[in-house]
């Protein structure tokens, strides 16, 4: 914890008074790190700052939105403008078609879209789109991942003992609707798919996960997914919400060059404003209402601050050599704790797809949600505690996924492995808990 956080103390016990947990977001709570959640007030490029003055190296990244990093001008000037001009007029603008086609440039499976303003509202309303597409109600997804906060996508989150299903207010029919595979188990999926592929709506995935470690699929996984689903006529979704526009302009379907049936994208979409999408064959697009019967709208959906702002942030992301740029940050900055772990003797996984990237404290690679489950998790707590002294911030869970912005510069890189070399000395015996609630 930062030497001086008083205001961020008091603050955080008020707001525990009137929000539940002190926080609009359970991500949000430094609960699974032990230690009150700080109160932050504003961010510039690579740096935020706590109301107590505290300024942080921000390797957070707002959960993955802030991608040029925190405020960036251009695109604070495009939603200023927006602002100015109304920030929600609930009528077509021409933003809506500008942005669609900078997304449909990135992601040509996208050949029709809808803007919502989240990951998770994205997510609910393709799964709906599968099931009315294929009159099918089988939704296949995969352990450990997460896909927002939808009734679909929520249920097998965690042992029972610590999510007891009953009082999780997921209906049990939803629960029964869902089958949940380990992820990059290639022998299980043939199976569900041999067994009930005339039930299946559609399969669920992230191309590359993020809450429960950045975990790439092994070569042939995300092929097998889309053999698998064209087989039996199912819809293949990929959800891209962390991965889009982070991996790759054109995410991971970009990268392992897979093309979806449906696709969701959200955080990095919105420069930075409340945003989500989801889009894919247009054979399937058009059973939207006002076209068909599957329901979707949203009264802010395709709001002018977000598509301005977002068209922006696209824009900018698409200039020559951002992405090789943003890879090699994230090189240099992992092979330093790599290399600074193993000579202190301490065991760390690295895995990183472009800048998107995990420091797990682990012997093996975390390939699925049950290894994930293994990470040293007190480890982490200390790393995280000890980092945050320096004023350097991660993700606030030991298994979640941070992020290189392009703001972050190389002496800004090379000081947080310095940092990191000189707390390494991660003595976890005082500790007494383990993983949080998440999980
Ligand atoms: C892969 C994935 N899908 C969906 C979501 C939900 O997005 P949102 O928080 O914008 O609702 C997230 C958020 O972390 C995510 O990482």
């Amino acid at each position: 914890m930062p030497k001086k956080s008083i205001k961020s103390l008091k603050l955080f016990k008020k707001l525990s008074a009137v929000t539940p947990g002190g926080v609009n977001s359970p991500f949000r709570s430094f609960h699974e790190m032990q230690m009150p959640t700080l109160i932050f007030l504003k961010g510039n490029g690579s740096k935020i700052w706590d109301i107590d003055g505290n300024c942080c190296l921000d390797y957070l990244g707002a959960w993955g939105p802030a991608i040029l990093g925190h405020a960036h001008p251009e695109v604070i000037k495009e939603a200023r403008k927006a602002i100015e001009d109304s920030p929600v007029l609930g009528v077509s603008t021409p933003w809506e078609f500008e942005m669609a086609s900078l997304v449909q440039k990135a992601f040509p499976s996208m050949e029709m879209i809808r803007f919502v303003n989240s990951g998770a509202e994205a997510v609910e309303a393709a799964i709906r789109l599968a099931r009315g597409g294929t009159k099918r109600s089988l939704l296949v997804r995969f352990e450990g991942g997460y896909h927002g906060h939808g009734d679909s996508v929520l249920w097998t989150y965690g042992p029972e003992e610590h999510h007891p299903i009953k009082e999780t207010g997921v209906p049990k029919g939803m629960a029964e609707e869902t089958v949940c595979v380990p992820f990059n188990d290639f022998q299980t999926l043939d199976e569900v798919f041999k067994k009930q592929g005339e039930e299946i709506a559609a399969l669920l995935v992230e191309p590359i996960t993020g809450s429960m470690g950045v975990i790439l699929p092994q070569p042939g996984f995300l092929e097998k997914c889309r053999e698998l689903t064209t087989q039996v006529g199912a819809i293949l979704i990929f959800d891209e919400v962390l991965t889009g526009f982070r991996v790759a302009l054109g995410g991971a379907q970009e990268r392992f060059k897979i093309k979806a049936d449906l696709t969701c994208l959200g955080k990095i979409l919105g420069g930075g404003f409340p945003a989500g999408a989801y889009g894919g064959r247009k054979d399937l697009m058009e059973k939207l209402a006002p076209l068909g019967y599957v329901y979707q709208a949203g009264t802010f959906s395709g709001n002018p601050i977000t598509m301005r702002a977002g068209a922006c942030a696209v824009r900018l992301l698409s200039r020559t050599g951002v992405y090789e740029k943003l890879e090699k940050k994230t090189k240099t900055l992992l092979s330093g704790i790599k290399q600074t772990a193993e000579k202190k003797g301490i065991p760390v996984q690295t895995p990183h797809a472009g800048s998107l990237f995990s420091i797990l404290f682990s012997e093996k690679p975390v390939l699925n949600f049950q290894d994930s489950l293994k990470i040293d998790v007190k480890r982490y707590l200390v790393f995280f505690q000890k980092m945050l002294e320096n004023g350097i911030l991660f993700p606030p869970s030991a298994s979640d996924a941070a992020v290189v912005s392009l703001a972050h510069t190389s002496i800004e890189i090379e000081q947080t492995i310095t940092i990191f070399s000189k707390i390494c000395n991660f003595s976890t015996k005082k500790l007494t808990s383990g993983r949080g609630e998440r999980i």
